[in-house]
């Protein structure tokens, strides 16, 4: 049998150059191999555990969902769907929230991180945190589990949810047997965060993102902005610590990234090195930029695929539940 790989994105922005690079490239890779079944779908009941513009909501779900497709996820080949399509993943999130510690959700760093907040700023530990947000992972583990996922890519921050994942499904299957499939985390190495224009991780919330799909003058000005050390153009540079060479070499072939690394070592002026960041970027994203803008304007095409990927992962997801209902006695 296939190995089962699966991975979400949530529609909580514009996509960006870290989701690309972090969690969408690694996966539309893997989705190649025939060794896999891909399940990729768009988490958006996930995206509304923090504040959101119920306005602007569809249009970041269309979004997400024609950023994959532009980037080349063939529907033939990988189950491709909404996370508020599957029922059956809101029944197994109630079931796994009676099983899974409520310690298990306290240790989870994104709550976690809120809670150290509030306590800095002499506020109530749970100041502004909903249940959703709390539940966040019992969530996230029920889309792992529910489809029994071997593989699961994501980013570095994402870790910990998967390990969460595993603790639950562990304890599971102690409890009522062998049920769910252990689930492991898939990492980009080299690129496990990608730094955003200030030098922290690109991040939606941070708003230091560059949009995969920005235009291309844009993208060009984005590039610009990118934080650089002072060094003058004659100093040798550093390829390795430099998120401006990080950046070429996902867009560019192994033969230029070599010499770019050369270039690196004898000294290259950074705005040199930027401009050619943008030309072999905007080389990669010229056709998936026109796609993109194609298929966002056709959000029935988008309605009709993701119908159909829902369809093909509930034919999973009711039969696992089926048997996980059975395991735990209501059946
Ligand atoms: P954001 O931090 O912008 O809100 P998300 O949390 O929605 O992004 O992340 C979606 C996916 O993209 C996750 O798998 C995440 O790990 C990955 N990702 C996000 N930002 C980066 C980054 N800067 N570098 C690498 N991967 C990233
Ligand atoms: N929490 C993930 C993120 O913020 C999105 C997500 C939801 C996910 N469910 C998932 C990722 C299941 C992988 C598998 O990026």
């Amino acid at each position: 049998m296939r190995k089962t790989i699966l991975t979400g994105i949530k529609p909580t922005g514009q996509i960006h150059l870290g989701n690309y690079i972090g969690a969408i490239k690694p996966a539309l890779a893997l989705a190649k191999d025939k060794e896999y079944q891909p399940l990729y779908f768009i988490a958006d009941y996930h995206a509304i555990t923090k504040g959101y513009d119920v306005s602007k909501f569809k249009e970041l779900t269309y979004g997400v969902a024609a950023t994959w497709l532009a980037l080349g996820l063939e529907p033939q080949e990988v189950i491709f769907y909404k996370q508020s399509d599957i029922p059956e993943i809101f029944e197994l999130t109630w079931i796994l929230s009676c099983m899974a510690p409520k310690g298990l959700m306290n240790r989870a760093h994104a709550y976690k991180s809120i809670v150290d907040d509030n306590i800095t700023s002499n506020k109530d530990s749970d100041s502004g945190v909903n249940m959703g947000l709390y539940n966040y992972p019992i969530l996230m583990a029920s889309d792992i589990l529910l489809f029994k996922s071997d593989i699961v890519p994501v980013g570095k921050d994402q870790i910990q949810h998967i390990e969460i994942a595993r603790d639950i499904a562990l304890s599971f299957n102690h409890h009522f047997g062998e049920t769910f499939t252990l689930p492991e985390y898939r990492i980009q190495k080299e690129t496990a965060v990608l730094p955003g224009l200030d030098g922290r991780k690109m991040s939606k919330s941070y708003g230091n993102t560059i949009p995969l799909f920005e235009e291309p003058k844009k993208l060009r000005k984005l590039i610009n902005k990118i934080v650089t050390d002072s060094l003058p153009p004659e100093a040798p540079k550093d390829p390795d610590t430099s998120s401006i060479f990080q950046l070429y070499q996902e867009f560019a072939s192994p033969e230029d990234t070599l010499r770019m690394r050369k270039q690196f070592a004898e000294g290259i002026g950074w705005g040199d090195a930027k401009n050619e960041v943008y030309k072999v970027m905007n080389q990669f994203l010229e056709e998936p930029r026109e796609r993109y803008v194609e298929l966002t304007s056709s959000p029935q095409k988008l309605d009709k695929l993701l119908k159909e990927g829902a369809e093909q992962a509930r034919e999973i997801s009711k039969a696992n539940l089926q048997n996980i209902k059975e395991q735990i006695g209501f059946l």
